[in-house]
């Protein structure tokens, strides 16, 4: 049985089997062909943060794949009065045939996977968004750049830029990271990254300038300043991020035929323009949507995998 915590477990072979599967299922779906891979099936689906797309897309997903998900927000289900992760685990991985979560620290959906009966999948902790960049990886290829591509992440070093740089560090294409002082990736997951790229042959990049990361590169992606959990810091946040706009002298300095990516939320004229966010180069609801098939690919890869070690 496997879990999807972290692409850090993942190989690129793995990887692009999921993605093989999403962009099939993809296709059935746009063809309104809805065929009932997880019958019967109950997702569980665990909240401790909001949700927007993570929620609808896996909710659909299980849905559209012939079973039915739950939702469990933490305020409602005792998890949220103290009831310890692998308690829950251990009632709720009796009781349904695949788990999501959304939680602060990655440990705690690591004690979760633990105690699990069933496959446990990551939908956002404080240091990953696995999920998401599955989809990402997925609009990219729709836009036909998965040839020599080049990766500039601006923004805070996050969940999402550590998923970037585990995705650059398995699938071996060049990433470059520019957030300001203060704000950089964890090292040691840089270093986890930089172990994979001696294979894949990946190339980071990490910095202080976003002029120099966005220069000539393919994809130019952002992520909110503040995420969530970080209220607190929003002021002095917002004050260090300065000059951390993707705008559209930012988008210049990129190939011409580069995409615009955001995770979503977007907050508008702070990370991104409203310009850049609404202009052609953006690819956002495209990559909202392939939050569903993305989603699906993976439900279904391990439902496949549930027998083996
Ligand atoms: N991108 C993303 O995970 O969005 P939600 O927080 O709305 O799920
Ligand atoms: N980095 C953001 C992503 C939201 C989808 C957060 O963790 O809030």
């Amino acid at each position: 049985m496997r879990h999807f915590l972290t692409l850090s477990d993942y190989s690129k072979e793995e990887i692009l089997e999921i993605l093989e599967l999403a962009v099939k299922i993809k296709n059935e779906t746009k063809n309104r062909v809805f065929k009932e891979y997880m019958h019967k099936q109950i997702l569980g689906m665990i909240f401790e943060k909001s949700s927007t797309r993570t929620r609808v897309s896996f909710e659909s997903g299980i849905y559209q794949l012939g079973g039915v998900g739950m939702f469990l927000s933490s305020t409602d289900i005792q998890l949220g009065r103290g009831e310890p992760m692998s308690d829950t685990s251990r009632v709720i991985s009796r009781m349904v045939d695949m788990v999501m979560i959304r939680t602060f620290a990655h440990s705690k959906i690591e004690e979760f996977a633990k105690y699990s009966k069933v496959p446990v999948i990551n939908g956002l902790t404080d240091e990953y968004h696995p999920v998401q960049l599955m989809a990402d990886y997925l609009t990219i290829m729709e836009a036909g750049l998965t040839k020599n591509l080049v990766v500039a992440y601006v923004g805070d070093g996050n969940n999402l830029a550590h998923s970037w740089l585990m995705l650059a560090a398995k699938l071996g294409f060049e990433l470059r990271i520019a957030t300001p002082k203060g704000y950089e990736v964890r090292e040691d997951i840089l270093d986890e990254a930089n172990e994979y790229a001696k294979e894949s042959g990946a190339k980071f990049f990490i910095t202080n300038d976003p002029k120099e990361a966005v220069t000539d590169a393919t994809v130019v992606t952002t992520d909110t300043w503040v995420s969530m959990g970080q209220e607190d810091e929003k002021e002095q946040r917002l004050k260090d991020f300065a000059g951390f706009i993707i705008d559209s002298n930012m988008m210049k300095r990129a190939k011409p035929n580069a995409i615009f990516l955001h995770c979503l939320p977007a907050y508008k004229d702070y990370e991104v323009s409203e310009e850049v966010f609404e202009g052609e180069q953006s690819l956002v609801f495209q990559e909202a949507e392939n939050r569903l098939h993305a989603q699906k690919g993976i439900m279904v890869w391990l439902d496949q995998k549930r027998d083996e070690k």
